[in-house]
């Protein structure tokens, strides 16, 4: 017999997070170290960014998929469920090792959700808010129960260490959440994008025939940014989607106990912070430790803010948001 599925009188309310995990490599690259390869040094990084140091892949032992899989397995010990009642399996890279199979596939496999159907998402820095958003549509349709989400990133491999406005930005890691329904959650989000002002921030693939090796196509297959367009981009388009959302969930943000944003770069957490006419204490912070993430950046702090018990039991009320190239951004609000 047909069932169809899911079943149309089913409301799943959304995801509430349950677990959360996160991996960093071991190896570190401190500003000093940036200094010794580039036109730079530590202070002006610091003043510009926030960034001390970032964690960087050991080519040896790291891969996106290895990270992926390390922050997967981490959530979902965390959640203390069993794996076999994932149903959806997401993972978030714009820098993954292989283009198929899915990396989602290769972290199902590690963790045991043998019932999870699974894919991948590329929305480059907002990778894990796409994801994350994308898994509680399914939770809220019925179709699944429980999600895993991971954002990972090799960042390092497609940084070119020649161009200083660049190289001093990104680091490599992967964390992950696991999603359980739950009818009395409170969630709500709104995502944007202007892909016609996308050429701000841009990385070609490498396997394209027909292109000549010449330097110029060396060049674009590393990270190229135009990095005042996005940083303007950030700060003005950030606090409107929040001052949106906010709006749209009737919240005043001194309800909100922290605003937990793409870490990209100390000055852009600031501005909002200001937009919003909030203490900087509201709006954690590890871009000093890990540089810019990616997809990844979100999750690995979230992680960290549960180990240190400023998250957990879903007493705390958050706005989340991202934002990068495509350009793609947006927010959602939760308790977590
Ligand atoms: O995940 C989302 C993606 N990315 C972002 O969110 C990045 C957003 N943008 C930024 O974070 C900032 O634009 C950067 C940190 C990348 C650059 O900071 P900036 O304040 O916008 O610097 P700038 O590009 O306007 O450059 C100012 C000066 C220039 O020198 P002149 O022309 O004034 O003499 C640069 O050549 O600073 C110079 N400069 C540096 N100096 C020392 C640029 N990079 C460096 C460096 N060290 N690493």
């Amino acid at each position: 017999m047909f069932t169809s599925y899911p079943s149309s009188d089913r409301v799943n309310g959304f995801g509430r997070v349950i677990g959360i995990g996160s991996y960093l490599p071991k190896d570190v690259l401190t500003n000093d170290d940036l200094a010794k390869i580039v036109e730079t040094n530590d202070a002006w990084i610091t003043e510009r960014t926030g960034i001390k140091e970032r964690h960087i892949s050991d080519p040896a032992e790291d891969t996106t998929e290895s990270m992926a899989v390390a922050a997967g397995k981490a959530a979902v010990l965390d959640s203390g469920i069993d794996p076999k009642e994932i149903g959806l399996v997401v993972v978030a890279s714009t820098t993954p090792n292989i283009l198929f199979p899915a990396l989602a596939a290769c972290v199902q496999a590690a963790v045991d959700a043998d019932n999870a159907m699974c894919f991948d998402v590329n929305a480059a820095c907002p990778g894990f808010l796409t994801a994350y958003v994308t898994a509680q549509s399914y939770i809220r349709s019925g179709m699944v129960d429980c999600a895993l989400v991971v954002g990972a990133e090799n960042l390092s491999n497609y940084t070119n260490y020649e161009d200083r406005g660049t190289c001093i930005l990104f680091g490599d890691g992967a964390g992950a959440v696991v999603l359980k329904a739950d009818p009395e959650l409170q969630y709500n989000t709104i995502m944007r994008a202007s892909g016609k002002r996308s050429g701000c921030l841009r990385c070609e693939s490498v396997m394209q025939k027909g292109k000549e090796k010449t330097e110029e196509f060396r060049k674009s297959n590393y990270i190229n940014m135009d990095g005042q367009t996005v940083f303007k981009f950030a700060v003005t388009e950030v606090p409107r989607v929040i001052d949106d959302l906010l709006e749209k969930t009737g919240t005043n943000p001194d309800e909100i106990d922290y605003f937990i944003l793409h870490q990209a770069n100390r000055r852009i957490i600031e501005s909002v912070a200001k937009h919003l006419r909030q203490p900087l204490e509201k709006f954690p912070m590890n871009i000093e430790r890990t540089g810019n993430t990616s997809s990844a950046s979100i999750p690995i702090l979230l992680d960290e803010m549960k180990k240190d018990g400023r998250l957990g039991e879903g007493k705390k009320k958050v706005v989340i948001s991202s934002f990068g190239a495509g350009l793609i951004w947006g927010a959602f609000q939760t308790d977590i």
